[in-house]
């Protein structure tokens, strides 16, 4: 069997995907057409996070009614389906939706509904991570946290995305810490090469004790924190297409380095409708730029089911 059809067909755990950025461009000018709202169409080209980002949120104006959310995931798991995912953790950004007039519920309801019916009708089992935006305040996060609460069944842990810079974990040590004392697992994006990367990264493990960090490769810089995700068993969801985006590179060596170092290393395809590459890309990439190994691409899929937030037996199942 040659490669391709080798990853094509692993059983997949994607844990680093943010459902607005699984909005292709069709569905993107269809909502944005039934909403009768005047949206900017990206246009790629992004160099940094920054530029990314800047064309990333404006395109979520699409995204009005419950229906719009419910399409979205919908086709990010039909997507998944056809990749052979098995288990999705999936990013959501309640902010970038309330603060433009759609209440939280909306939100979450449309999301809500696609993941009961994937698992019904896919097979795709699937969670939700709610991420705080980090250049917006700890009040706003907190108060987005407090209207999560009477949801929380349907909230496996909250996340941490949007502009790194002047953003540091600290910020959000009372959101994280509440949001630990109510039962959600915690991550954060320490995206790479932002200033300040390594100690963002010591912060959000040691100050904040997240359970995982999404990007976060800039910790090979630094082998005493190494030491720590593997002694923690703290994991790293890496996006290979993502970063050859927003970075210098893919960062293909650093990722290969971390997994044959023993660290908890998984790759996922973070905003795929503007990177090009859902999760069979991003390790097909990987496998080409590093020179996987079959085992070390079964090993990714065994850490991924490893620190993915499941109920025992759900991960039993799968393993
Ligand atoms: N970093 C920060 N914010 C984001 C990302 C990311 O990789 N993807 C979507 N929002
Ligand atoms: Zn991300």
């Amino acid at each position: 069997m040659d490669l391709d059809a080798f990853v094509a067909g692993m059983p997949k755990t994607e844990l680093h995907v943010h459902l607005e950025g699984t909005l292709e461009r069709d569905l993107l000018l269809r909502l944005a057409a039934r909403n009768g709202v005047d949206v900017p169409i990206p246009e790629g080209g992004f160099t940094d996070l920054t530029s990314f980002l800047a064309q990333y949120y404006p395109a979520m104006r699409a995204l009005v009614t419950e229906d719009d959310f419910f399409e979205l995931a919908w086709a990010y798991l039909e997507k998944a389906a056809s990749q052979h995912v098995v288990h999705a953790e999936l990013f959501f950004d309640p902010q970038a939706h309330t603060g433009r007039g759609v209440p939280f519920p909306t939100v979450l309801g449309g999301y809500r509904r696609a993941i009961l019916r994937a698992e019904r009708e896919l097979g795709v089992h699937a969670d939700l991570i709610l991420c705080f935006l980090r250049d917006l305040t700890a009040e706003h996060a907190m108060s987005t946290l407090m209207e999560a609460l009477p949801f929380k069944a349907w909230i496996v842990g909250v996340g941490l995305d949007s502009d790194e810079r002047g953003n540091p974990p600290a910020k959000f040590a009372d959101v994280f810490a509440r949001a630990r004392a109510e039962g959600f697992q915690l991550t954060m994006h320490c995206d790479i090469d932002q200033p300040g990367s390594i100690e963002h990264i010591r912060s959000a493990l040691l100050d904040i004790g997240v359970d995982r960090i999404d990007h976060g490769t800039n910790v090979v810089e630094d082998p005493a924190l190494v030491a720590v995700l593997r002694e923690r068993g703290v994991g790293l969801t890496c996006c290979p297409i993502s970063n050859g985006f927003v970075t210098d590179d893919m960062k293909a060596q650093e990722i290969a380095a971390l997994l044959r170092s023993g660290v908890k290393v998984t790759v996922a395809s973070d905003d795929p409708a503007y990177f090009g590459g859902y999760v069979t890309e991003n390790l097909l990439a990987l496998a080409a730029a590093a020179d996987l190994t079959r085992d070390e691409l079964v090993q990714l899929q065994r850490n991924a089911l490893e620190i993915a937030w499941l109920a025992p037996f759900r991960r039993d199942a799968l393993l």
